[in-house]
Parts: structure tokens; sequence; C-alpha cells
């Protein structure tokens, strides 16, 4: 079933980050069509969601499986008034604010895989990705779209995603909808927001981080990979490793970790 607008905003009551939510049936990708807006002047806190996307976007160039009526496919468009190094920030915050929806819904433990991941039962359930647009003239910092994609009742998956993924409804025993994880999610991203000035979302971050303590792959762009081990998260949300004897930090956008 369609997913239904009126039922979502009566659900959201007041925001102070919401400012407007439109949904549709189908869209290539909520991502690219919200950055299309945010380069119009459309307002922080404007939310789109899809019911389906045919061409949904994961990190790295990959693709989200987006099937219909089965997933959340949201995008919120976010103008933070922080310094540019804080933005990076972004995606370690949302990860906060999704895992608790999740597991507030489900009453299982979400955990976070460094850095947009969100698990249950040691499967992907979630994917977050954070495009941001700049200032062509100052070079500032003029807006994110806030992607986050949650299989939450799929039951099938493709054959290349069986071992990896989930849904939510797989992995607990009661039937979560996907408008009451909508509105859950927007109000802890309402809460966790204002944690991107001075990183009060790190100490969570830590927590539910599933890397923390242990061996990892790292996969380099060039499919290049090594074995290292996750010693701590600093200040951005950037991951310490320990390699060969020596630390090191990674930054997101250039690694992705195998477990
Ligand atoms: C990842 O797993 O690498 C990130 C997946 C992000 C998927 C969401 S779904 C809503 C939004 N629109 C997109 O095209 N991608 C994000």
């Amino acid at each position: 079933m369609d997913l239904l607008r009126e039922e979502i905003v009566e659900k959201m009551g007041n925001s102070k980050l919401v400012s407007k939510i439109q949904v549709f049936s189908e869209l290539d990708s909520t991502n690219r069509y919200l950055k299309e807006l945010a380069r119009e002047g459309a307002k922080e806190g404007t939310v789109i969601i899809a019911n389906q996307q045919s061409a949904g976007r994961g990190r790295l160039g990959r693709s989200f499986f987006s099937p219909e009526n089965t997933g959340i496919y949201m995008s919120i468009l976010l103008r933070p008034e922080i310094e540019l190094q804080k933005s990076v920030r972004i995606t370690s915050m949302a990860a906060v604010a999704v895992a608790r929806a999740i597991e507030k819904v489900s009453g299982i433990e979400a955990k976070i895989k460094w850095v947009n991941d969100i698990f249950l039962n040691g499967k992907k359930v979630c994917g977050i990705l954070a495009e941001s647009g700049f200032n062509t003239m100052t070079g500032a910092l003029d807006y994110v779209v806030l992607g986050i994609g949650v299989n939450v009742g799929t039951i099938e998956f493709p054959e290349e995603l069986k071992e990896i993924a989930t849904s939510v409804c797989n992995e607990c025993k009661y039937t979560v909808t996907r408008t009451e994880l909508i509105v859950e999610i927007l109000k802890e991203l309402e809460y966790w927001y204002p944690s991107l000035q001075d990183g009060g979302f790190l100490k969570e971050s830590k927590e539910r981080s599933l890397l923390l303590g242990n061996e990892i792959l790292v996969v380099g762009t060039g499919e290049s990979s090594y074995q290292a081990k996750a010693l701590d998260l600093d200040d951005m949300g950037h991951l310490w490793i320990e390699k060969a004897g020596k630390k090191e930090l990674l930054h997101s956008g250039e690694v992705s970790i195998k477990i």
C-alpha cells in the first residue's frame, strides 16, 4: 500500500525541524530530486518520501535496492549553520538518530557499522547517504541532503543481498509500520540535529559501533584491501585504526569496511 502523507503529518505533530513533507508513489531517487529542490532554494526541513525508487543510490556509486511498498526511501534537506569541517559529522549523527528509532519500534538492539549502515542481528537494515552542495562563489556549505533507506517489510532480497541484508519485520516478532518508523526517525533527527555543533551524539555513536575493538577489512577505492583493528572514533566521526602496528585515521569517503 502507498504511504499516506496525511497520516505521517498527523502523527508528526509540531516539529522544529520538518517544514514540509511530500510523498510520491515513485521517484528515481529521493536524494536526486531533493538536491534539485535544494538548488532552487527549498527550505530546511523539506522531506521527500517515495513508495519506491527506480534508481536508488548508495555510497561509493552503488545502487540501493528500493522495492515498492516495503521500504522507507526518504530524504531530508538540512542547511546547517556550522563550520564546514563539522558538516562531516552529519552521517554519524543521523546514524545515531536512525538506530535509536529502529530500536524503539523493533525492540532489537540496533548497531552502527561505520559510518552509514544500521545493522540488526548482524545484517544491514538501513543505509544513509548524505550529499552536500556548496556555494560556488564562496565555497561555503549550502545544503546537505540526508538520504535514509530502511528495509522495513522486505522479505525477498536479490541473490547478492540475501546473506548481508535483512528487514526490520524479518528480525522482530511484531509488525512495524513504515509510517510509525518514518515519524520516529524524524523525531529522533529533530532531537539529535543540534548536537552537530558540540558532537554530543559521539558517545552513543561509539556505544553502538559494530566495529570498535574488532578486526576489520578495509577496502580502498582501487579494490586494494588490508586487515586492521578498529580502535576509536575521533571528534568528527573519523575512524582510528591500527594497521601493522601503526595508528591511522580513516575518512569515510575513501573506503568501505568488511567485518
Ligand atoms: C548505502 O547503503 O550506501 C546508502 C543508501 C542510501 C539510500 C537512501 S534511500 C533514500 C535516499 N535516496 C537515494 O537515492 N538514496 C538514499
